[in-house]
């Protein structure tokens, strides 16, 4: 191909709003530009779907509003996919034959108080010092993992970094916080993938119910682990989660409703509860710690600071590297009162999406978004966790991982290098983004 033939990469500038597919996959191979764009000339960008329509909210400081205003923008979304009546009957009937236990929305999917209720109670079980307290088993793991990665690499040949490293990391991290004990460890790993089969992807009937099968047999092990707890307390998430109550003083005045439920969890709420822990937070963080790799793999310069100081560097190679991957592109709230948003009038009902990696490379508050910067002063103003009474419940987990990680990885190897055969392909979802796999060679920091 001569140069004349090569066609130039797209930017804000050459792009057309009207070739903007949300489930197009070359799209989402690379949406950046196209958000970039709506953030010049439609910050409220209402895109077409199946049956309706979406408002993508683009610019940093609209996301903000949105995210903040919580009686305007609820989020009390629809969490079935739309699910079909027949799926919806034999879901019914399954949970009913297999004594499975109904699912409860939980945090994420609801607005105050409930979503107070569970915060509060949740609070008490996943505590700072619970996190900081899984630092010792997550280098540990991290540890395995690398020996792992370099075993692969010995003879020379590329190692392929996302199931190697990014998927085992997060799913072993959170089977420690709920005291998985190792020879489940296949098994929980088995119910995570149930728990996210169908999540922006079209799955059949039958597999769907595969799927809640593996998650009844979850819930069944949970049921049991949490009816042991009972009896003999230990010094874990579970315990925690069972002897979680709402101290009414702990309440700020406004919170103290009398509306406000302050009934312990119930099991089904508990099982929920830790059914949403594995959904929101394996995938994320393999999709950021992926985006990781990938960035010092294309830095060299950041690679020789981050080895030469791995601990005074891992935080900003966090930071960045979240900010960059933003593997939670977007999330959906519910207008409930009509309103305006940069200039756009919305009405109660209208669906939006507060678009977080879209905010997260909003050139009015990050100077030369696109570029991996981890030294930059406004990294702690990202979005990829949220902001308000939604942040993220495991951010402070995953900073810990991706902290952890990348001061191992900088402390144990030497150099890293992406492989040629990489095509850089993205899964095509416009809420969870991340690279399918990433080949990257590696040798030990010592030879
Ligand atoms: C890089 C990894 C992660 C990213 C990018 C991420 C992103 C997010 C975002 C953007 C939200 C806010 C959603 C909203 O405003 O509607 C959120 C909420 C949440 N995340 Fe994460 N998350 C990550 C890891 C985790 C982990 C490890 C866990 C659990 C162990 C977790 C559990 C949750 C839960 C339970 C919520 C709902 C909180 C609520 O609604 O009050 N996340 N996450």
């Amino acid at each position: 191909m001569t140069d004349e033939t090569i066609a130039p990469n797209p930017t804000a500038d050459t792009v057309d709003l009207a070739d903007f597919g949300l489930f197009d996959p070359a799209v989402q191979q690379c949406p950046h530009v196209y958000y970039a764009r709506m953030q010049q000339d439609a910050p409220v960008f209402q895109a077409a779907i199946p049956g309706g329509s979406l408002h993508l909210i683009t610019r940093h400081e609209d996301v903000l509003e949105v995210v903040r205003d919580t009686e305007t923008f609820s989020s009390r979304f629809d969490t079935s996919g739309g699910i079909s009546s027949e799926l919806a009957t034999r879901m019914k009937e399954l949970y009913e034959t297999e004594g499975g236990y109904d699912r409860i929305g939980t945090m994420l999917t609801v607005d105050p108080p409930d979503h107070t209720r569970y915060r509060r109670l949740v609070a008490k079980a996943f505590t700072p010092k619970v996190i900081n307290d899984l630092e010792p088993a997550i280098r540990a793991i991290t540890a395995g993992l690398i020996d792992d990665l370099l075993d692969r690499a010995a003879a020379g040949d590329p190692v392929e970094f996302v199931e190697t490293f990014a998927v085992p990391l997060p799913v072993t991290a959170i089977a420690k916080a709920l005291n998985v004990p190792d020879d489940r460890l296949a098994d929980f790993k088995r119910w995570s993938d149930a728990s996210i089969a169908g999540i922006g992807t079209n799955i059949s009937i039958d597999e769907r119910l595969d799927a809640e099968r593996e998650i009844i047999e979850f819930q069944k092990y949970f049921a049991e682990q949490l009816g042991l707890r009972r009896t003999e307390p230990q010094d874990d998430i579970l315990t925690n989660l069972l002897n979680a109550r709402i101290d009414r003083e702990d309440l700020d005045l406004d919170e103290a409703l009398e509306d406000l439920n302050d009934d312990p969890l119930t099991i089904a709420e508990m099982l929920s509860i830790i059914q949403q822990l594995l959904v929101a937070g394996n995938e994320t963080t393999t999709k950021f710690l992926t985006e990781m790799m990938r960035n010092l793999c294309d830095t060299p310069d950041e690679w020789a600071a981050l080895k030469a100081d791995p601990v005074g560097r891992a935080r900003g190679v966090v930071d960045e590297s979240l900010r960059l991957a933003t593997p939670t592109q977007g999330m959906f709230r519910i207008v409930t009162r009509d309103c305006e948003i940069a200039g756009t009038q919305l009405r109660a009902g209208d669906r939006v999406v507060a678009m977080f990696a879209a905010a997260n490379r909003d050139p009015s508050v990050f100077e030369d978004p696109d570029a991996f910067c981890p030294a930059r002063e406004e990294a702690k103003d990202h979005l990829a966790f949220g902001k308000g009474i939604h942040y993220c419940l495991g951010a402070a987990l995953s900073r810990l991982e991706g902290k952890i990680a990348a001061e191992e990885l900088g402390r144990r190897l030497g150099t890293i290098a992406l492989d040629s055969s990489n095509t850089f392909d993205y899964h095509p979802s416009f809420m969870l983004r991340g690279l399918k796999r990433l080949d990257v060679h590696v040798t030990p920091a010592d030879s």
